[in-house]
């Protein structure tokens, strides 16, 4: 997707951290921006950014878990803009904890942002964009837990691993199909966001578990050291413009990714590594 003027790009998760920071750097590349999430008083300080830019950009309030919502976002987009260029599937929420202690209410929540979100965009998108013929791109956004798996935060890496896993297989079944669009998967390592605190969008039963908060907290800590957002935006969007299939934020994913597959090839447990 080399050009990016004057595309229609949706970003979930676009009120906040990563996804806003990639909205700006669309409309820096001349994109028209969606954004969707469901904080909207956080799309209300993305709108303004974007705008700041001198790019045109929506806000749509729009929860990722439910298929409708997704589908009335496609909507949208089609009636107002006439179809999606790139497509960022950006939205996610961590939960830690060990993994015996993990409640379902847990797993629901975050396989329903982070893995059900993916798939909900990809069932109400993809088709629309096959059907148009036009070259596009899609983005989905995994983790170097995504690659790596972490201690301590089960619920999160199998989340993880599932979006990595969707975006390859999308990847190879769009490039069986012949369709003009490309796919990309984000794994950023550390990045200074709101992530450790993504209970703050969560509604219903919010259980109380000890190494939850314990590694949340830990998060929080992890995160601040991260690199800013709006530092690690720019290289995003030049690695989209290139068609890289795998997108890091720091140029350790390599050995992280050699010393767990070098330990899989022995058939060994990989060691835990704690990625930057
Ligand atoms: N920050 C990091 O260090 C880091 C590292 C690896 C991966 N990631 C991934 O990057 C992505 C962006 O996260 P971030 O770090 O910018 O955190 P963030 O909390 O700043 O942003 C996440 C956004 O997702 C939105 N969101 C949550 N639930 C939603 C729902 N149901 N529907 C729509 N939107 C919803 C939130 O409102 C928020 O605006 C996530 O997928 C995250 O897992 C972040």
């Amino acid at each position: 997707m080399e050009d990016l003027e004057d595309k229609v790009a949706v970003v979930t998760g676009a009120a906040s951290g990563i996804g806003q920071a990639l909205c700006v750097e669309l409309a820096r590349a001349g994109s028209t921006i969606v954004a969707a999430d469901v904080d909207a008083a956080g799309l209300d300080t993305t709108l303004a950014a974007v705008h700041r830019v001198g790019s045109r950009a929506v806000a749509v309030r729009t929860d990722v878990r439910r298929a409708d919502d997704m589908t009335q976002l496609a909507d949208r987009v089609d009636a107002e803009f006439g179809g999606t260029d790139l497509l960022c599937l950006n939205a996610g929420v961590f939960r830690g904890g060990l993994l015996w202690e993990s409640p379902i209410e847990d797993w629901d929540w975050v396989l329903s942002v982070n893995v059900f979100g993916i798939v909900h965009g990809i069932r109400a998108f993809v088709p629309r964009m096959i059907e148009r013929g036009t070259v596009a791109h899609i983005e989905i956004t995994s983790s170097m837990a995504g690659l790596v798996a972490t201690g301590m935060s089960g619920v999160y890496t199998v989340s993880k691993f599932a979006a990595f896993a969707l975006a390859e297989v999308l990847a190879n079944d769009l490039l069986a199909s012949g369709a003009p669009i490309g796919v990309s998967v984000l794994c950023p390592s550390a990045v200074a966001t709101r992530i450790g605190e993504s209970e703050r969008n969560r509604a219903g039963v919010r259980p109380d578990v000890e190494s939850a908060t314990a590694i949340e907290t830990i998060l929080v800590d992890f995160c601040g050291n991260g690199l800013a957002p709006e530092a690690v935006a720019p290289g995003i969007v030049d690695a989209i413009r290139r068609g890289d299939f795998v997108i890091p934020t720091r140029d350790t994913m390599g050995e992280f990714v050699r010393v767990r597959s070098e330990a899989l090839q022995r058939k060994e447990l990989p060691p835990f590594q704690m990625f930057d």
